[in-house]
């Protein structure tokens, strides 16, 4: 493994590469990647130049939303392998170099769940009720007991039949249906996550990140927000919400801190927080809180240049103070392809699966992907990359609804399809689906575009023009050059309207040219990387790594 920095924790700089575990790599031909799958893929993810792997849920779960729907937090879905081959995959990243962070799904636990099971069966005033947040409806009993709503759509509340068969309460789920919400009150809930949260890190995982940490309490007494009929998601845009980003969620993280920090060897917590700012998020990160949190300001944010440079600044002034890295991602298995994305003309990501579908100019928008991954992974901090963006692969807009499986598409009554679209099973190598994610003649559980023959890795690999190439060529160079490996400060410097540039130290300097003229680089420095070719001037819509020295 990487040497590390006894001065500088290794996830205050480190590029996490996120694995979608499903869409990864399939290793027993059922046409869904397992962890045996990923296990093969190592070499690829240590030559790429990543540091740590992030992996999504893989905990045994009906997969009603992807497998953040567990059943069982502390064992293997069965469909994606054993704890054995966890184990196995944990000494192998850590051989080969790369560091392993797990998900914890907090807030909810699936339907299936034994709590939430034995909570229906023993109907009104069983024990287990109390772990969730079961009510009586209004209005006799037929209406929600709120106006809260859920991330998918519709009312966050489904009624439950007794066990005499009668309708009776409610119960609230933030998600879908199948994840009812846990009441982070109940003693019994705090105690079970304490023991959870051990058992990943006994077994040597190096970090955990905190599925939708702000949802973790509840204003006691459950009072309307709000919401008006048929309102989105938009956690980004609400102040003192009764059921998101409350202060008592910092009670929960300050107790999982303290375990954590009797671990040896630098483990990481990251957040998963949309909320309404820079300034709130900080407050997840404080020194004896959450290590990290994901950066959604930035993830959003549109391809135009004071935007962006308006993300960045917030973040930086509002984590300084608190002493926490900034981190930086550009997409994930939650949003539209960042490919795609940047091919619109609103180019910034939406709310959580809720984005129109748009015209989009795939070659204008790879062609940003590209540069944007110049900048983000020359931003100080840490850097999240998700699976198939350094194969530079766009959102498949076009699947047949009836393979669509996020509960978006039903909840939003086929409005919005959701985001399957950014979770298709990577393309490894050959010229027509399965592409190599799975056996030849076996389907993948969403269906592959016939045009990835051109994008998979066995393409790109030799390939210096490639998407590829560029990541595996930045990601060496950020451990490398000075300004970036010294996680040196940024200043930025004035090139004009439209163009973010900025000094890492007194070596280093990044241009990206986001306006619509071609900027000189005459004294800029010496180019050592670029998103597309490059001569004298920096073409629109590129970015350029330079040595100052
Ligand atoms: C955030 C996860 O990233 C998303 O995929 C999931 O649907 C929700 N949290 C609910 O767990």
């Amino acid at each position: 493994m990487r040497a590390c920095d006894d001065r500088r924790p290794w996830w205050r700089t480190a590029v996490v590469y996120e694995v979608y575990l499903r869409s990864f790599a399939d290793s027993d031909g059922d046409g869904v990647g397992d962890v045996n799958g990923l296990r093969s893929r190592l070499p690829y993810l240590a030559d790429l130049g990543v540091d740590a792997l992030w992996v999504t849920p893989w905990y045994p779960s009906p997969m009603a939303d992807g497998g953040y729907d567990v059943s069982d937090h502390r064992d293997i879905d069965p469909r994606l392998g054993t704890l054995a081959d966890v184990d196995s995959l944990l000494a192998e990243a850590h051989d080969a170099g790369l560091r392993l962070m797990v998900d914890l799904v907090a807030n909810h636990t699936s339907a299936e769940h034994p709590w939430f099971r034995a909570a229906l069966a023993g109907g009104r005033g069983a024990p287990e009720r109390a772990r969730y947040f079961f009510r009586d409806g209004r209005d006799g009993g037929d209406r929600p007991p709120n106006d809260w709503i859920s991330a998918f759509g519709g009312p966050a509340w489904t009624r439950v039949r007794e066990p005499d068969g009668s309708m009776g309460q409610w119960y609230l789920h933030l998600f879908a249906p199948e994840q009812p919400d846990l009441d982070w009150d109940d003693p019994v809930v705090q105690e079970e996550f304490d023991g959870t949260v051990r058992f990943w890190l006994d077994r040597g995982v190096d970090g955990i990140r905190v599925d939708a940490a702000p949802a973790l309490a509840k204003v006691p007494g459950l009072p309307d927000a709000g919401h008006a009929p048929g309102a989105l998601f938009e956690s980004a845009r609400w102040v003192d919400n009764p059921h998101w980003d409350r202060d008592e969620v910092h009670d929960v993280f300050r107790r999982w801190r303290s375990i954590s920090d009797g671990y040896d060897g630098d483990r990481v917590f990251v957040s998963e927080a949309v909320v309404a700012g820079p300034e709130r998020l900080a407050r997840y990160v404080r020194p004896d809180e959450l290590h990290t949190s994901f950066n959604f300001d930035y993830l959003r944010a549109a391809w135009d240049a004071d935007g962006l440079r308006a993300a960045i600044d917030g973040t930086l002034s509002a984590l300084a103070p608190v002493g926490a890295p900034p981190t930086w991602v550009l997409s994930s298995h939650d949003e539209t392809r960042h490919v795609t994305r940047f091919g619109r003309a609103a180019s910034g990501a939406a709310t959580m699966g809720f984005d129109a579908a748009a015209p989009t100019d795939l070659v204008l928008g790879l062609r940003r992907a590209r540069a944007a991954a110049l900048l983000t992974l020359a931003l100080p901090g840490g850097a999240y990359l998700y699976q198939g963006e350094e194969l530079g692969l766009p959102e498949v807009e076009d699947l047949p609804e009836e393979v669509l499986q996020d509960p978006t598409w039903e909840r939003s009554g086929h409005t919005a399809r959701g985001r399957d679209g950014c979770r298709v099973p990577l393309p490894w190598s050959g010229d027509r689906p399965p592409f190599g994610f799975t056996a030849d003649d076996v389907r993948p559980w969403l269906p592959q575009p016939e045009s990835w023959r051109d994008l998979t890795v066995a393409a790109q690999r030799d390939d210096p023009a490639s998407t590829l190439s560029l990541y595996r060529r930045a990601l060496r160079l950020r451990r490398t050059l000075p300004g970036l490996a010294d996680d040196a400060p940024l200043t930025w410097c004035d090139l004009g309207e439209g163009v973010l540039a900025f000094d890492r130290g007194r070596r280093f300097r990044c241009i990206v040219n986001l306006s619509d003229r071609p900027v000189a680089l005459a004294g800029q420095g010496g180019p050592v990387l670029t998103s597309s070719p490059v001569a004298a001037d920096l073409p629109t819509d590129t970015a350029a790594w330079l040595r100052t020295d």
